[in-house]
């Protein structure tokens, strides 16, 4: 018996990286996944890449539109969601007097209002079926305090920490687990842009700031998307029935709380 049989579960974001792997994990563990990503030919080509148990979901987390259509879609194809990880998400760094209007509202458009919204439809349809779910989302370290050049990025992980927190409280009595990861830095194609952005603001060299905040990890390297999976099946599993409302960190130990 593995730990997710016959579960199903939505990942928005995972046509790559961490999302990805949580998906390759998860069909591991016996669930069936929706890779549910706004480019939709990198949903496609990850999900082939996983075989029968994935299918491919079009959603843009930022329009209540795409979220209610491809939750429809998810249901109808899967036949109903166990498991909902709020993945998508962007990240942008500018010193506090250059942050951008319009960039502020984008991130906050998919890293906010994207998960809670996600949420909500997710959590109507868990409660109206009425055999409780697993929602997990994606935080971060930068949610745990401010950093100098990363105002935007680090307040809309801070708000996906304190969403958890309430959601978790709501949803718990309809037997619906709401709990979050906060990774450190993990390697993957979204840290290249993150690179690009201190090479920028902080005159280095392209991949000098990678180096840098993989040596400053008290286990030694930078996180791959792997060493996030254990905590992603396990907060999705029945052993985490009793777990409410907490975010834990799997970052190498960078952060302590
Ligand atoms: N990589 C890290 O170092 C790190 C650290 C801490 C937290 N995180 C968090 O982990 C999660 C995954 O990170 P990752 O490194 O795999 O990111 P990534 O950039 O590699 O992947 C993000 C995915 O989200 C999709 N996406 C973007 N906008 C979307 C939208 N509006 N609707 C639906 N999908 C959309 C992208 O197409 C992409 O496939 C994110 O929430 C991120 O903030 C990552």
């Amino acid at each position: 018996m593995k730990r997710l049989d016959g579960k199903r579960a939505l990942i928005t974001g995972a046509g790559r990286g961490i999302g990805l792997a949580f998906a390759r994990a998860y069909i591991r563990e016996g669930a069936s996944v929706a890779i549910a990503d706004i480019d939709i030919e990198r949903a496609r080509n990850a999900a082939k890449g996983l075989g029968d148990a994935a299918i491919a979901v079009e959603m843009d987390v930022t329009r209540q539109d795409s979220i209610d259509v491809g939750v429809a879609d998810m249901v109808q194809r899967l036949g109903g969601i166990d498991i909902l990880v709020n993945n998508a998400a962007i990240f942008t760094a500018a010193p506090l007097v250059e942050i951008e209007r319009a960039d502020y509202e984008r991130v906050f458009a998919i890293n906010v209002s994207g998960v809670l919204f996600t949420m909500q439809a997710v959590a109507k349809h868990m409660i109206e079926r009425g055999q409780g779910g697993k929602i997990i989302n994606m935080a971060s370290q930068a949610g745990r305090r401010g950093e100098a050049l990363v105002a935007v990025y680090c307040a809309s992980k801070a708000a996906v920490i304190s969403l958890t927190q309430s959601a978790g409280l709501n949803l718990i009595e309809h037997g619906i687990n709401v709990n979050a990861i906060a990774p450190g830095v993990v390697d993957g194609e979204h840290w290249e842009g993150v690179d690009a952005f201190f090479a920028k603001y902080e005159n280095k060299a392209p991949g000098e700031k990678k180096r840098e905040v993989g040596d400053a990890v008290p286990f030694g390297r930078m996180g791959r998307a792997d060493d996030l999976t254990g905590m992603a099946v396990f907060l999705a599993s029945a052993e985490a029935d009793y777990i409410v409302a907490q975010t834990y960190n799997v970052d190498g130990g960078n952060w302590m709380s």
